[in-house]
Protein backbone atom coordinates (compact mmCIF):
# COMPACT_ATOMS: atom_id res chain seq x y z
CA UNK A 1 0.00 0.00 0.00
CA UNK A 2 3.43 2.21 0.42
CA UNK A 3 4.47 1.44 -2.86
CA UNK A 4 7.57 0.34 -1.66
CA UNK A 5 7.89 3.16 0.57
CA UNK A 6 8.89 3.23 4.17
CA UNK A 7 5.94 6.04 4.79
CA UNK A 8 3.19 6.65 3.23
CA UNK A 9 4.57 10.55 3.46
CA UNK A 10 7.42 9.52 1.25
CA UNK A 11 5.14 7.92 -1.38
CA UNK A 12 2.98 10.99 -1.10
CA UNK A 13 6.01 13.53 -2.00
CA UNK A 14 7.20 10.73 -4.65
CA UNK A 15 3.46 10.84 -6.23
CA UNK A 16 3.63 14.41 -6.54
CA UNK A 17 5.25 14.79 -10.59
CA UNK A 18 1.70 12.42 -11.21
CA UNK A 19 -0.65 14.22 -9.30
CA UNK A 20 0.09 17.42 -10.16
CA UNK A 21 -0.01 16.46 -14.02
CA UNK A 22 -3.59 14.65 -13.49
CA UNK A 23 -4.94 18.54 -11.79
CA UNK A 24 -3.28 20.75 -14.53
CA UNK A 25 -4.66 18.36 -17.47
CA UNK A 26 -7.96 18.56 -15.66
CA UNK A 27 -8.56 22.54 -15.98
CA UNK A 28 -5.56 23.53 -18.24
CA UNK A 29 -6.42 23.30 -22.30
CA UNK A 30 -3.87 24.62 -24.70
CA UNK A 31 -5.51 27.82 -24.82
CA UNK A 32 -7.84 28.46 -21.77
CA UNK A 33 -8.76 27.25 -18.20
CA UNK A 34 -11.68 25.21 -18.03
CA UNK A 35 -13.65 24.89 -14.83
CA UNK A 36 -16.09 22.28 -13.84
CA UNK A 37 -19.78 23.75 -14.16
CA UNK A 38 -21.39 26.24 -13.41
CA UNK A 39 -17.85 27.79 -13.51
CA UNK A 40 -16.86 31.13 -12.64
CA UNK A 41 -16.44 34.16 -14.02
CA UNK A 42 -13.83 36.59 -12.63
CA UNK A 43 -14.93 39.75 -14.09
CA UNK A 44 -17.96 39.98 -11.76
CA UNK A 45 -15.69 40.26 -8.99
CA UNK A 46 -14.09 42.83 -7.47
CA UNK A 47 -12.22 41.26 -4.70
CA UNK A 48 -11.45 37.56 -3.45
CA UNK A 49 -11.79 36.24 -0.17
CA UNK A 50 -9.58 33.04 0.58
CA UNK A 51 -10.26 31.23 4.00
CA UNK A 52 -8.81 28.04 5.25
CA UNK A 53 -6.48 26.01 8.07
CA UNK A 54 -2.80 25.25 8.71
CA UNK A 55 -1.03 24.34 5.42
CA UNK A 56 -4.30 25.16 3.41
CA UNK A 57 -4.35 28.41 4.55
CA UNK A 58 -0.06 28.62 3.14
CA UNK A 59 -1.73 27.56 -0.26
CA UNK A 60 -4.16 30.24 0.04
CA UNK A 61 -1.56 33.05 1.02
CA UNK A 62 0.77 31.50 -1.75
CA UNK A 63 -2.43 32.40 -4.11
CA UNK A 64 -2.91 35.78 -2.62
CA UNK A 65 0.18 36.63 -4.93
CA UNK A 66 -0.83 35.36 -7.37
CA UNK A 67 -4.12 36.70 -7.75
CA UNK A 68 -2.87 40.39 -7.40
CA UNK A 69 -0.13 39.82 -9.69
CA UNK A 70 -1.02 38.08 -12.34
CA UNK A 71 -4.72 39.49 -12.12
CA UNK A 72 -4.62 42.31 -10.71
CA UNK A 73 -7.20 41.09 -8.37
CA UNK A 74 -7.50 42.43 -4.57
CA UNK A 75 -7.24 39.20 -2.47
CA UNK A 76 -7.61 38.37 0.95
CA UNK A 77 -6.36 35.67 3.33
CA UNK A 78 -7.92 34.63 6.68
CA UNK A 79 -7.34 31.79 8.82
CA UNK A 80 -10.72 29.96 9.47
CA UNK A 81 -10.62 30.05 13.00
CA UNK A 82 -9.66 33.65 13.50
CA UNK A 83 -12.52 34.83 10.23
CA UNK A 84 -15.59 32.93 11.66
CA UNK A 85 -15.42 34.30 15.48
CA UNK A 86 -14.35 37.98 13.92
CA UNK A 87 -17.33 37.79 11.57
CA UNK A 88 -15.89 40.80 9.58
CA UNK A 89 -18.04 43.00 7.03
CA UNK A 90 -17.63 41.55 3.49
CA UNK A 91 -17.62 43.74 0.42
CA UNK A 92 -19.74 43.31 -2.26
CA UNK A 93 -18.77 41.78 -5.64
CA UNK A 94 -16.46 39.18 -3.14
CA UNK A 95 -15.70 35.35 -4.60
CA UNK A 96 -15.26 33.28 -1.36
CA UNK A 97 -12.92 30.38 -1.46
CA UNK A 98 -12.32 27.79 0.76
CA UNK A 99 -9.39 25.66 0.68
CA UNK A 100 -9.83 22.10 2.35
CA UNK A 101 -7.95 18.77 1.92
CA UNK A 102 -10.23 17.05 3.55
CA UNK A 103 -13.24 18.86 3.32
CA UNK A 104 -14.32 18.74 6.95
CA UNK A 105 -12.04 20.99 8.67
CA UNK A 106 -14.64 22.54 11.51
CA UNK A 107 -13.22 25.96 11.28
CA UNK A 108 -13.48 26.12 7.41
CA UNK A 109 -16.81 24.78 7.30
CA UNK A 110 -18.25 27.00 9.91
CA UNK A 111 -16.22 30.37 8.09
CA UNK A 112 -17.98 28.73 4.99
CA UNK A 113 -21.46 29.01 6.75
CA UNK A 114 -20.62 32.88 7.61
CA UNK A 115 -20.25 33.45 3.85
CA UNK A 116 -23.62 32.48 2.95
CA UNK A 117 -25.72 34.71 1.66
CA UNK A 118 -22.76 37.36 2.75
CA UNK A 119 -20.51 36.45 -0.17
CA UNK A 120 -21.66 36.50 -4.33
CA UNK A 121 -20.06 32.98 -4.86
CA UNK A 122 -18.64 30.19 -2.33
CA UNK A 123 -15.86 27.98 -3.94
CA UNK A 124 -14.21 25.14 -2.65
CA UNK A 125 -10.61 23.66 -3.47
CA UNK A 126 -11.35 20.16 -1.90
CA UNK A 127 -9.51 16.57 -2.41
CA UNK A 128 -12.61 15.04 -1.00
CA UNK A 129 -15.49 15.64 -3.43
CA UNK A 130 -18.07 14.50 -1.50
CA UNK A 131 -17.36 16.47 1.69
CA UNK A 132 -19.58 18.79 3.50
CA UNK A 133 -17.07 22.12 2.51
CA UNK A 134 -18.09 20.55 -0.87
CA UNK A 135 -21.67 20.56 -0.43
CA UNK A 136 -21.95 23.49 0.75
CA UNK A 137 -20.30 25.55 -2.26
CA UNK A 138 -21.62 26.78 -5.09
CA UNK A 139 -19.01 25.30 -7.21
CA UNK A 140 -16.69 22.78 -6.39
CA UNK A 141 -12.85 22.79 -7.70
CA UNK A 142 -11.41 19.12 -7.02
CA UNK A 143 -7.90 18.34 -7.04
CA UNK A 144 -6.60 15.38 -8.15
CA UNK A 145 -4.03 14.38 -5.54
CA UNK A 146 -5.77 11.04 -4.66
CA UNK A 147 -6.27 9.86 -1.15
CA UNK A 148 -3.67 11.50 1.14
CA UNK A 149 -3.06 9.07 4.68
CA UNK A 150 -0.28 10.87 5.79
CA UNK A 151 -0.88 13.36 8.59
CA UNK A 152 1.47 16.03 6.63
CA UNK A 153 -0.44 17.41 3.98
CA UNK A 154 2.26 17.09 0.82
CA UNK A 155 0.78 16.55 -2.21
CA UNK A 156 -2.74 18.18 -1.00
CA UNK A 157 -1.07 21.40 -0.93
CA UNK A 158 0.84 21.16 -4.49
CA UNK A 159 -2.05 20.24 -5.87
CA UNK A 160 -3.70 22.89 -4.29
CA UNK A 161 -1.34 25.42 -5.49
CA UNK A 162 -1.46 23.75 -8.65
CA UNK A 163 -5.81 24.74 -8.80
CA UNK A 164 -5.32 27.91 -7.28
CA UNK A 165 -2.42 29.00 -10.07
CA UNK A 166 -4.86 28.54 -12.62
CA UNK A 167 -7.96 29.96 -11.18
CA UNK A 168 -5.29 32.75 -10.87
CA UNK A 169 -4.93 32.35 -14.81
CA UNK A 170 -8.48 32.24 -15.65
CA UNK A 171 -8.19 35.54 -13.47
CA UNK A 172 -6.41 37.43 -15.52
CA UNK A 173 -8.08 36.18 -18.26
CA UNK A 174 -10.99 37.40 -17.12
CA UNK A 175 -10.72 40.36 -16.15
CA UNK A 176 -8.57 41.26 -19.46
CA UNK A 177 -5.61 41.69 -17.64
CA UNK A 178 -3.45 38.41 -19.59
CA UNK A 179 -3.96 38.41 -23.31
CA UNK A 180 -4.47 35.12 -25.35
CA UNK A 181 -0.52 34.89 -25.97
CA UNK A 182 0.50 35.24 -22.31
CA UNK A 183 -2.04 32.75 -21.76
CA UNK A 184 -0.90 30.28 -23.91
CA UNK A 185 2.61 30.82 -22.52
CA UNK A 186 1.81 30.32 -19.35
CA UNK A 187 0.02 26.90 -19.90
CA UNK A 188 3.12 26.62 -21.81
CA UNK A 189 5.33 26.84 -18.77
CA UNK A 190 2.56 25.11 -16.55
CA UNK A 191 2.78 21.71 -18.57
CA UNK A 192 6.47 22.10 -17.90
CA UNK A 193 6.29 21.68 -14.04
CA UNK A 194 5.36 17.86 -13.39
CA UNK A 195 8.98 17.38 -14.75
CA UNK A 196 10.54 19.98 -12.99
CA UNK A 197 8.92 18.50 -9.67
CA UNK A 198 9.78 15.15 -11.09
CA UNK A 199 13.85 16.29 -11.04
CA UNK A 200 13.10 18.11 -7.22
CA UNK A 201 11.86 14.65 -6.03
CA UNK A 202 14.68 13.15 -7.77
CA UNK A 203 17.23 15.27 -5.14
CA UNK A 204 15.96 12.79 -2.31
CA UNK A 205 19.39 11.57 -1.36
CA UNK A 206 20.95 15.10 -1.27
CA UNK A 207 18.37 16.66 0.71
CA UNK A 208 18.33 13.30 3.52
CA UNK A 209 22.61 14.27 3.85
CA UNK A 210 21.52 17.78 4.95
CA UNK A 211 18.65 16.51 6.98
CA UNK A 212 20.59 14.53 9.24
CA UNK A 213 22.32 17.01 10.44
CA UNK A 214 19.06 19.44 10.84
CA UNK A 215 17.87 16.42 13.01
CA UNK A 216 20.63 17.22 15.45
CA UNK A 217 19.23 20.88 16.27
CA UNK A 218 16.64 22.14 18.66
CA UNK A 219 15.80 24.94 16.20
CA UNK A 220 15.15 26.15 12.41
CA UNK A 221 14.23 29.53 10.86
CA UNK A 222 12.92 29.51 7.92
CA UNK A 223 13.10 32.63 5.35
CA UNK A 224 11.56 33.99 2.37
CA UNK A 225 10.21 36.99 0.35
CA UNK A 226 7.62 37.45 -1.96
CA UNK A 227 5.07 34.31 -2.13
CA UNK A 228 8.64 32.51 -1.08
CA UNK A 229 7.45 33.72 2.59
CA UNK A 230 4.03 31.53 3.02
CA UNK A 231 6.73 28.68 2.06
CA UNK A 232 8.77 29.83 4.32
CA UNK A 233 5.62 29.19 7.06
CA UNK A 234 4.72 25.73 5.35
CA UNK A 235 8.67 24.90 5.99
CA UNK A 236 8.64 25.79 9.68
CA UNK A 237 5.20 23.91 10.11
CA UNK A 238 6.20 20.33 8.30
CA UNK A 239 9.56 19.94 10.35
CA UNK A 240 7.89 21.23 13.82
CA UNK A 241 5.01 18.97 12.97
CA UNK A 242 6.89 16.02 12.14
CA UNK A 243 10.45 16.37 13.20
CA UNK A 244 9.42 18.15 16.84
CA UNK A 245 12.51 20.45 15.65
CA UNK A 246 11.02 23.83 16.66
CA UNK A 247 11.19 25.89 13.36
CA UNK A 248 10.00 29.22 12.99
CA UNK A 249 8.89 31.07 9.12
CA UNK A 250 9.36 34.88 8.55
CA UNK A 251 9.33 37.13 5.71
CA UNK A 252 12.96 37.61 5.29
CA UNK A 253 12.44 41.85 5.23
CA UNK A 254 11.02 40.78 9.04
CA UNK A 255 14.57 39.75 10.38
CA UNK A 256 15.69 42.53 11.83
CA UNK A 257 12.76 43.28 13.36
CA UNK A 258 13.07 40.54 15.88
CA UNK A 259 13.84 36.78 14.79
CA UNK A 260 17.50 37.88 14.04
CA UNK A 261 18.48 37.69 17.81
CA UNK A 262 18.29 33.94 17.84
CA UNK A 263 20.60 33.50 15.45
CA UNK A 264 23.66 31.65 16.32
CA UNK A 265 25.80 28.81 15.00
CA UNK A 266 23.03 26.44 16.20
CA UNK A 267 20.55 28.08 14.44
CA UNK A 268 20.15 26.61 10.76
CA UNK A 269 18.63 29.01 8.51
CA UNK A 270 16.94 27.80 5.77
CA UNK A 271 16.21 30.66 2.91
CA UNK A 272 13.95 29.78 0.17
CA UNK A 273 15.15 32.19 -2.62
CA UNK A 274 14.96 31.56 -6.89
CA UNK A 275 16.70 34.12 -8.53
CA UNK A 276 13.72 36.69 -8.99
CA UNK A 277 13.72 40.43 -8.68
CA UNK A 278 13.62 39.85 -5.01
CA UNK A 279 16.63 38.10 -4.61
CA UNK A 280 19.37 40.29 -3.86
CA UNK A 281 17.13 41.45 -0.94
CA UNK A 282 17.29 37.94 0.20
CA UNK A 283 20.94 38.25 -0.19
CA UNK A 284 21.49 40.85 1.99
CA UNK A 285 19.48 39.10 4.84
CA UNK A 286 21.73 36.42 4.46
CA UNK A 287 25.07 38.36 4.58
CA UNK A 288 23.05 39.46 8.19
CA UNK A 289 23.01 35.96 9.12
CA UNK A 290 26.19 35.40 7.82
CA UNK A 291 27.35 38.58 9.72
CA UNK A 292 26.66 36.84 13.04
CA UNK A 293 27.94 33.31 12.63
CA UNK A 294 24.47 32.01 11.49
CA UNK A 295 24.17 28.77 9.33
CA UNK A 296 22.79 29.19 6.30
CA UNK A 297 20.76 26.25 3.74
CA UNK A 298 20.01 27.71 0.53
CA UNK A 299 17.95 26.81 -1.23
CA UNK A 300 17.97 28.44 -4.86
CA UNK A 301 18.52 27.88 -8.86
CA UNK A 302 21.49 27.24 -10.36
CA UNK A 303 21.67 31.19 -11.16
CA UNK A 304 20.69 31.87 -7.20
CA UNK A 305 23.51 29.35 -6.43
CA UNK A 306 26.43 31.08 -8.46
CA UNK A 307 25.71 34.57 -7.01
CA UNK A 308 24.97 33.63 -3.58
CA UNK A 309 25.98 29.84 -2.89
CA UNK A 310 29.61 31.51 -1.19
CA UNK A 311 29.50 31.23 2.51
CA UNK A 312 26.36 29.10 2.98
CA UNK A 313 26.05 26.24 5.48
CA UNK A 314 24.92 24.24 2.38
CA UNK A 315 23.32 24.84 -0.89
CA UNK A 316 20.09 23.00 -2.47
CA UNK A 317 19.76 23.45 -6.41
CA UNK A 318 16.40 23.36 -8.07
CA UNK A 319 16.16 23.79 -12.01
CA UNK A 320 15.44 27.07 -12.64
CA UNK A 321 11.46 28.25 -13.38
CA UNK A 322 8.96 30.78 -14.15
CA UNK A 323 9.09 32.84 -11.05
CA UNK A 324 5.51 32.24 -10.84
CA UNK A 325 5.49 28.93 -10.27
CA UNK A 326 8.59 28.38 -8.12
CA UNK A 327 6.31 28.06 -4.85
CA UNK A 328 5.09 24.94 -6.24
CA UNK A 329 8.20 23.67 -6.91
CA UNK A 330 9.87 24.83 -3.46
CA UNK A 331 7.56 23.15 -1.44
CA UNK A 332 9.46 19.84 -2.70
CA UNK A 333 12.80 19.94 -0.34
CA UNK A 334 11.16 21.68 2.30
CA UNK A 335 9.00 18.29 2.56
CA UNK A 336 11.84 16.23 1.69
CA UNK A 337 13.80 17.92 4.71
CA UNK A 338 11.26 17.70 7.35
CA UNK A 339 10.92 14.14 6.16
CA UNK A 340 14.43 12.84 5.95
CA UNK A 341 14.71 15.04 9.61
CA UNK A 342 12.19 13.04 11.44
CA UNK A 343 13.26 9.56 10.26
CA UNK A 344 16.92 10.44 11.04
CA UNK A 345 14.97 11.28 14.70
CA UNK A 346 13.11 8.29 14.37
CA UNK A 347 9.47 9.86 15.04
CA UNK A 348 5.91 9.06 14.09
CA UNK A 349 6.33 10.51 10.28
CA UNK A 350 2.56 9.76 9.21
CA UNK A 351 0.56 9.84 12.56
CA UNK A 352 2.84 12.56 14.24
CA UNK A 353 1.96 13.04 18.05
CA UNK A 354 -1.60 15.25 18.88
CA UNK A 355 -2.48 15.29 15.34
CA UNK A 356 -5.12 14.22 14.08
CA UNK A 357 -5.36 14.51 9.68
CA UNK A 358 -8.84 15.40 9.60
CA UNK A 359 -9.48 18.50 12.75
CA UNK A 360 -13.81 18.38 12.95
CA UNK A 361 -13.65 19.37 16.24
CA UNK A 362 -12.68 23.34 16.85
C1 LIG B 1 -0.26 20.21 8.01
C2 LIG B 1 -1.65 19.85 7.82
C3 LIG B 1 -2.72 20.69 8.42
C4 LIG B 1 -3.92 20.80 7.48
C5 LIG B 1 -5.06 21.55 8.17
C6 LIG B 1 -6.25 21.74 7.25
O1 LIG B 1 0.60 19.37 7.35
O2 LIG B 1 -1.94 18.87 7.15
O3 LIG B 1 -2.23 21.94 8.77
O4 LIG B 1 -3.51 21.47 6.32
O5 LIG B 1 -5.47 20.82 9.30
O6 LIG B 1 -6.79 20.53 6.84
P1 LIG B 1 -7.76 20.44 5.61
O7 LIG B 1 -6.98 20.82 4.39
O8 LIG B 1 -8.25 19.03 5.56
O9 LIG B 1 -8.87 21.43 5.85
Amino acid sequence: EKGGHRHFMAKEIAEQPSVIGDTIRHYAGTREIVLPEPGLDFSQYDRVLLVACGTANYACFVAKYWFERIAGLPAEVDIASEFRYREPPIPARTLAIFVSQSGETADTLAALRYCEGRVDRIASVVNVAESSIARGSDIVLPIFAGAEIGVASTKAFTCQLTVLHMLALKAGSDRGVLSGTEMETRLGLLSSLPGLVNHAVGESAEVERIAREVAEVEDALFLGRGAMYPLALEGALKLKEISYIHAEGYASGELKHGPIALIDQTVPVVVLAPSDELFDKSVSNMQEVMARGGRILLITDPAGARKAGDGCWRVLTLPEIAADLAPILYAIPVQLLAYHAAVAKGTDVDQPRNLAKSVTVE
